[in-house]
This record gives C-alpha cells, structure tokens and sequence, in this order.
C-alpha cells in the first residue's frame, strides 16, 4: 500500500522515523549506508599526486614516504595511518591541511595522534618557518592558524602529552620523505591498516526514541 503520509521537509517536522534514521547515517559515517570512510581517504591520496609544490616529490609519494618511514620504524597501526593521511587535506587548503586531516583522522585515533597531525605544520616550522612571511588577513577575517612562521613555537608544546611524538613524527619521517629514490611501499601494502583504522570509532550515535520531537 502506497505511504500517503506527508514528507516533512523541515527539520522541526521530522518524524521519529526520519530522525531514527539521520542518527543511523552519523552514526555509519555520515553516510545513508556503511560504506567506508577509507575509499574516501583513497580518493584525497591520489589527488594528492597532482599537487607538486617543488618538493621534488608529489604529495602522494611524500604521505606514502612518510608512513613507509613511521612504518619501518615500528611505530604503532594509527600513527604509520595518521602519516599516510597527514598532508591529504592540502587537496583543499595548503595553509589550513594539518586541521583538515586531523578532524578526518579524529573519531578513529587516539588523542595523541589526532594532536599529532592537527598541529604537525606548527612543529615543522623549526625546519622553515624563518623563511615565510605571512601578511594579512584584515581583523574580519580568521588567519590561517596552523601556518606558522616562528621556528621556536613548538617548544611551548614541551608539556603536552603527544610533544615526543609530534617531535619524531616531523623530525624522522615527514621532513625527511621528499626523497625520489626512496623504495617507498604502494598504496596496498597500507589499505589494510586503514581499514582497521577507519573501522574504528570510539563513540556511538542513536536516535533517543524516549524523547519525541
Ligand atoms: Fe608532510
């Protein structure tokens, strides 16, 4: 039989059902279905390989050096998945990537790595930032935060919990992965631990059917 109720097209009129729902597609990812955040992931990667900055590697082969570096060494699943995604947001925003790949990053990380990547361009200055000049934005508008141009300004981080590893994340694999020779692993040999990565989440959405809208 054919539903004869009306679509409720504004949010305030939303029925139990379509509320159940909007919940389930938070909860699965934003998505109406389960597909998974990490074909997502894949897609930024690869139009990471258009971006040439004069690095002498495209920024796919640098977040696939760097994780093949963080992964040689040892370092645990989410950190060598953290620095396979840490530059993807440069697909968007070269002055803003750290915060973009972090808030990607954030419901399948710790803490620490989420930091990590969120404030990794910050800790990367002490190799550049003396270099850069940054002029503007005018008081109306937010300036680029995570551009820094102080070489020093990580050591007032020294306190926090993720300092260390933010300090070898960008000391030992992410300055150094701009090597053309380097016998960098594929793309595949990481989709494993990015599907473990992405299938995590440490939180849970529902809709909560005692309260009636
Ligand atoms: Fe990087």
């Amino acid at each position: 039989m054919a539903d004869h109720s009306p679509v409720r097209t504004a949010m305030a009129q939303w029925a139990p059902e379509q509320l159940d729902r909007w919940a389930s597609t938070i909860q699965s990812r934003g998505k109406a279905s389960e597909a998974h955040s990490m074909s997502e992931v894949l897609v930024l990667l690869e139009k990471s390989a258009e971006i040439e900055d004069g690095s002498g590697v495209d920024q796919k082969e640098h977040c696939l050096q760097t994780a093949t570096r963080a992964f040689r060494d040892g370092a645990d699943e989410e950190i060598v998945v953290a620095a396979l995604c840490h530059d993807i947001g440069k697909v968007f925003s070269a002055v803003n990537h750290s915060a973009i790949a972090a808030e990607i990053l954030r419901p399948h990380v710790s803490r620490d790595v989420y930091e990590m990547v969120r404030n990794h361009m910050l800790f990367e200055s002490r190799f550049y930032g003396g270099v850069l000049q940054i002029s503007g934005p005018d008081q109306s508008r937010v300036p680029p935060t995570y551009l820094c141009t102080d070489p020093e300004a990580h050591k007032a981080l020294a306190d926090e919990s993720w300092y260390r590893l933010a300090m070898r994340f960008t000391g030992d694999w992410d300055q150094q992965s701009f090597d053309p020779d380097y016998d960098t692993l594929p793309v595949a040999h990481f989709q494993p631990l990015l599907a473990r990565v992405f299938d995590r989440r440490f939180y849970s959405v529902k809709f909560n059917s005692a309260v009636q809208p």
